[in-house]
């Protein structure tokens, strides 16, 4: 061992180490000066340990130790003291290292920002030196967590029998309702690759060859708007079985997920899960990841309001709408005019023609739909919600639509502003038997909820034309505090079901034939009925470790432009290499003031 390598780490050593000598290695953390002292604090992958020189023991490597900097990379070999006062903060915190010898192993330049562990620079800096940024310890610490999480996955998934198997990157599209990322063929100079958006056909591929139990930490690629929770490439626990039904796919997902988080992140999931019908879920929570943190769940009064005097309410009832409110336990006087206001503000941004309110005393209700729930009628309207003095109640008046989506994500409003969305607490469900097909406004067309290749709930549906919106599909998603963490189905494995799903879509036998015809053909030689399902592990680890973004999971992400504005991502290719691939591109190469 060269004699600068450290005999311990920086978060290693304690006071049963007193008067030892020891070499520790790392990165100057910060340096303070006291008179004839000069405390340094170092760094690295483990722990911080504070090292003292003393002008007073050796006045040149005093000298040598006040020109060190910031992030200079140092071997200093001392002998360990215990701290006149402990740093009952840090694992390190009864001693500190007397410093004998310094070597400087590697000199930084001041750094664009400090390395903090709430860091103060802005994103877009700390994105171009991403390599500082993860020097910070919550950064650090999300990877490992990260990677022992993984690693706890890896070891449940081959103890139940799954293989691993690796899928083509360069591949043929996958869809998965985003654009593909396209790669390019030289050899066959005016073909493309897809990236895939999702391993889903190969691993349909793999249950029709036999595997029975495929699983994969796949990196997918997706073409779409970003957004927080979103990534251009991100990574999946993907995985498929055969000869299962979907009470098989949730039991040994749940058994997955509790053990990787328990593993993982030292986090006991409660159980069990609960699972909602996806219509369930909706009437309910308004949305089809409801956040189980809290309760506020909508209550439908359109019978109630039928009768009402207030012209809204009975309004959109007889116009074929619904009225639902939330109840906020004890909320009354957590709100005030201005409050209230910025919650009908909410509502209106998300489509609500207003909102209707009141506030439960022990006099009835009061707000602005007191005048017609007076007496019997306020009682009434309170039994309906729950509701007691002091509860403020919320309505909505509309299509059930849009007071489905203006009261769910109020719900989630109101229950943020109340302190009921912890982040240390997870509340996990399903939800179940989602609809098979999405009409899409702007393209006027019905189109896939999930994937093309769900089985619908019956299998003997005759007609997807006459019943369409009411045909549901055997998917199901699981949610964790309200994101929707993973995705899955049972599959269709009749090549005749599938042409006619495939056809339904407007996707023309030819069409069917050049992008999945291999998939179709695989079914005519024995595809056994299978599902499986596939959870995004960056916002998993995201929720778990209570992160902001996925990208602070993530060692090099993208930031919502999707660049990389450390590599400099996407860029601009010689024109020889262009030639070669026989590619012309019709705008100006950025940055060419053409
Ligand atoms: P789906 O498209 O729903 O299903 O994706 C599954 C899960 O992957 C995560 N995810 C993402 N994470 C980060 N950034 C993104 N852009 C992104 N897109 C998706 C989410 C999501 O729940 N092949 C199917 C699965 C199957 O049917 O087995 C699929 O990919 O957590
Ligand atoms: P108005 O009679 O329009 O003054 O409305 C009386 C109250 O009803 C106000 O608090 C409005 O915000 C609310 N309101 C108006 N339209 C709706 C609606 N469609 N659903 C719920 N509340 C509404």
């Amino acid at each position: 061992m060269a004699s600068w390598q450290r005999t311990h780490t920086c978060g290693a050593l304690r006071a049963d180490s007193i008067d030892a000598t020891v070499v520790l290695n790392g990165w100057i953390e910060n340096h303070r000066h006291h008179g004839a002292l000069l405390f340094v604090d170092v760094r690295d992958r483990y722990g911080v340990t504070q090292v003292v020189f003393q002008q007073e023991f050796d006045g040149a490597l005093f000298e040598r130790a006040r020109r060190l900097g910031a992030e200079d990379v140092i071997s200093v070999k001392g002998v360990v003291a215990r701290r006149e006062k402990a740093n009952a903060e840090r694992a390190t915190g009864e001693i500190e290292v007397l410093a004998r010898e310094l070597v400087v192993l590697a000199e930084a330049e001041p750094p664009p920002f400090e390395v903090l562990d709430v860091a103060e620079a802005n994103e877009e800096l700390r994105m171009r030196y991403r390599y500082l940024d993860l020097r910070r310890r919550p950064l650090q610490n999300a990877l490992l967590k990260r990677a022992g999480f993984v690693t706890a996955i890896r070891n449940f998934l081959a103890a139940e029998g799954f293989i691993d198997v690796e899928t083509p990157i360069l591949t043929k599209s996958t869809p998965e309702g985003a654009r593909d990322y396209l790669v390019p063929s030289r050899v066959n100079p005016g073909t493309f690759y897809a990236l895939p958006q999702s391993p889903q056909i190969f691993k349909q591929l793999c249950m029709v060859a036999g595997l029975e139990r495929y699983y994969q930490i796949a990196r997918c690629f997706r073409d779409e708007d970003l957004r927080a929770d979103r990534q251009p490439e991100f990574t999946q626990i993907d995985l498929e079985m055969s000869f299962v039904e979907e009470p098989d796919v949730i039991a040994l997902v749940e058994r997955m997920v509790v053990a990787g988080f328990r593993e993982g992140f030292g986090i006991e999931l409660p159980q069990p899960f609960p699972r909602f019908d996806y219509e369930d879920a909706m009437a309910r929570y308004g949305c089809d990841k409801p956040d189980l943190r809290f309760g506020m769940t909508l209550i439908d009064v359109s019978a109630l309001a039928a009768r009402s005097d207030f012209k809204v309410f009975r309004g959109a009832v007889e116009s074929g709408g619904i009225v639902k409110g939330i109840c906020a336990v004890g909320a009354a006087e957590k709100f005030s005019r201005k409050g209230i206001d910025e919650l009908t503000a909410f509502a209106v941004a998300r489509g609500a023609k207003g909102l209707a309110w009141a506030k439960v005393t022990q006099n009835g209700v009061e707000g602005s739909i007191g005048k017609f729930y007076e007496g019997d009628k306020g009682k009434e309207l309170c039994a309906a919600m729950g509701a007691s003095p002091g509860d403020l109640l919320l309505f909505c008046a509309d299509s059930k639509k849009v007071v489905h989506k203006a009261l769910g994500d109020l719900r989630l409003e109101v229950g943020g502003k109340l302190g009921l969305r912890d982040q240390k607490v997870f509340r996990c469900c399903w939800v179940l038997n989602f609809p098979m097909f999405e009409w899409n406004e702007e393209h006027a067309r019905w189109q896939f909820a999930h994937n093309p290749f769900s089985a619908p709930v019956d299998w003997d549906v005759a007609d997807f034309e006459t019943d369409t919106a009411n045909i549901r599909s055997r998917a199901y998603d699981f949610v964790m505090n309200g994101w929707e963490l993973g995705s899955g189905s049972i599959r269709i494995h009749k090549p005749a079901l599938q042409a006619k799903v495939f056809q339904f879509l407007g996707i023309t036998p030819e069409q069917q034939r050049a992008n999945f015809g291999f998939l179709l053909d695989s079914y005519r030689y024995g595809g056994p009925p299978h599902g499986g399902i596939a959870l995004g592990v960056d916002r998993l680890v995201t929720l778990a470790l209570g992160m902001d973004s996925i990208r602070d999971v993530i060692a090099f992400p993208k930031t919502a432009r999707a660049t990389d504005p450390m590599s400099d991502a996407p860029s601009v290719v010689a024109k020889a290499q262009l030639d070669e691939l026989k590619i012309q591109c019709s705008v100006p190469p950025p940055g060419t003031g053409a």
